[in-house]
């Protein structure tokens, strides 16, 4: 998100004191006439005294001062700056025309004459959605992360001595106490669940073929159809999904998988088939992926889940049901995870992504369909024992021994 604060001391000037020296729009030819509309794609709010306006579809950003309302109300529809002259008389068409250009360089207002962006062409898909789910969903793309595990580190540090990390739990001691008996921790079942762990060293080598086409079939596949008359034939996974519309796709980045090429390949959930979508697939491609955590570059593949919106969006036309798409990511991103877990993996997740980048990869517009979420699966490496990586302790204060 840029949000470029050198506007914030310039906002005053932008409208009223530039008028001498910004006199043209860049680029534009006086004799043509170019009209402007503001772009519908606008949240503004105050942060602290500062009044910031964001395009939400285009991910940029500006503070300005509150005239700029007055500006882009007036450009409701497709008009000309000769037109906004009249309407605020009050100001220098000169410094008017230079308030034109800061709101285009943020694209805050649109121009006739300038194509608009693809993500601001696939938008109106989310009509039903924005501006709540769409600001959330958007301004959350491609934003950095920190991979330097000691700066990490460092940064963590800085906000423990700034407040304690909260405890993840909570108790209501004053409240009447009922124990429960033990959870029954025998079987398979409870084996993987209590292994699950988050991966991060890898042994080199493939992973088995049936245990990518278990761990594809077992979270993503179709596992049955079922007819509702008149409405249509759901699909059923092993995985819930709001209105039985599932929105995730899955899209298998193989590095070292046997007898898969490495590429890109979208997972056909209803023929449980791998599509080829791209060939090759390097560990540097896959490390900005996911931002540059080579700790998860060294995985055997990663599984794309992207939402295609438009399928939840046309049941559930309000933006709460944006909750539902992320609750099912999760949903399949757990059991992909416990999958692996059981098939004696190394699984993983993260949010952690280059989202624009993992889009155009694979060949999506990112607004009808759009990534989500990554997980990963590697092979375990040897000697590595999860459970004696667990803290020996509670954090509500008691002491815990070590089980295994
Ligand atoms: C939504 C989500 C995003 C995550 N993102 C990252 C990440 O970017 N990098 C990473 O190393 N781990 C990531 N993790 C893994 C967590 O750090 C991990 O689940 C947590 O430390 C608890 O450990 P466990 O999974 O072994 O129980 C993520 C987990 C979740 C659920």
């Amino acid at each position: 998100m840029v949000h470029d604060q050198s506007q914030v001391k310039r906002t005053g000037d932008l409208w009223f004191g530039l008028a001498a020296s910004v006199t043209e729009l860049d680029g534009m030819p006086k004799a043509k006439r170019v009209l402007f509309r503001r772009s519908p794609f606008l949240v503004s709010y105050w942060n602290d005294e500062e009044l910031i306006f964001e395009n939400y579809a285009t991910g940029k950003g500006a503070t300005a001062a509150p005239i700029a309302t007055e500006v882009l109300n007036f450009f409701s529809g497709w008009l000309s700056a000769a037109a906004l002259f009249r309407h605020l008389p009050q100001y220098s068409p000169s410094s008017l025309r230079a308030a034109i250009k800061q709101l285009l360089r943020y694209s805050l207002l649109q121009r006739s004459d300038r194509e608009l962006l693809p993500l601001e062409r696939a938008m109106p898909a989310w009509k039903d959605w924005n501006p709540a789910a769409g600001f959330l969903h958007f301004t959350g793309r491609d934003l950095p992360f920190e991979a330097d595990l000691m700066r990490i580190g460092r940064y963590m540090e800085e906000l423990t001595h700034e407040k304690a990390m909260p405890v993840p739990v909570k108790h209501y001691p004053r409240a009447a106490q009922t124990m429960l008996p033990p959870p029954r921790e025998q079987g398979e079942f409870t084996r993987v669940l209590t292994s699950r762990r988050t991966w991060r060293r890898f042994a080199p080598g493939k992973i088995a073929l049936a245990d990518l086409a278990t761990l594809l079939g077992l979270t993503w596949g179709v596992r049955e159809w079922v007819a509702v008359p008149p409405l249509g034939t759901f699909a059923v996974k092993t995985s819930p999904s709001g209105g039985a519309l599932h929105p995730i796709e899955a899209y298998l980045v193989a590095r070292d998988v046997e007898r898969i090429a490495p590429g890109i390949y979208h997972y056909d959930a209803t023929r449980h088939r791998l599509e080829l979508l791209r060939r090759g697939m390097t560990r540097d491609r896959m490390s900005d992926y996911v931002i540059g955590q080579r700790w998860f570059s060294e995985a055997a593949a990663f599984v794309f889940m992207t939402a295609v919106f438009t399928r939840t969006q046309w049941k559930y036309r309000y933006p709460r049901a944006y909750r539902v798409v992320l609750a099912e990511a999760g949903h399949l991103c757990q059991t992909f995870c416990l999958v692996a877990t059981c098939l004696g993996l190394a699984p993983f997740c993260t949010m952690a992504m280059a989202d624009s980048t993992i889009d155009r990869d694979l060949g999506i517009d990112g607004v009808t369909e759009g990534v989500l979420y990554v997980a990963g699966v590697g092979k375990r490496p040897e000697g590595v024992d999860w459970k004696t990586a667990s803290l020996p302790i509670d954090p509500t204060g008691k002491k815990r021994r070590l089980r295994g």
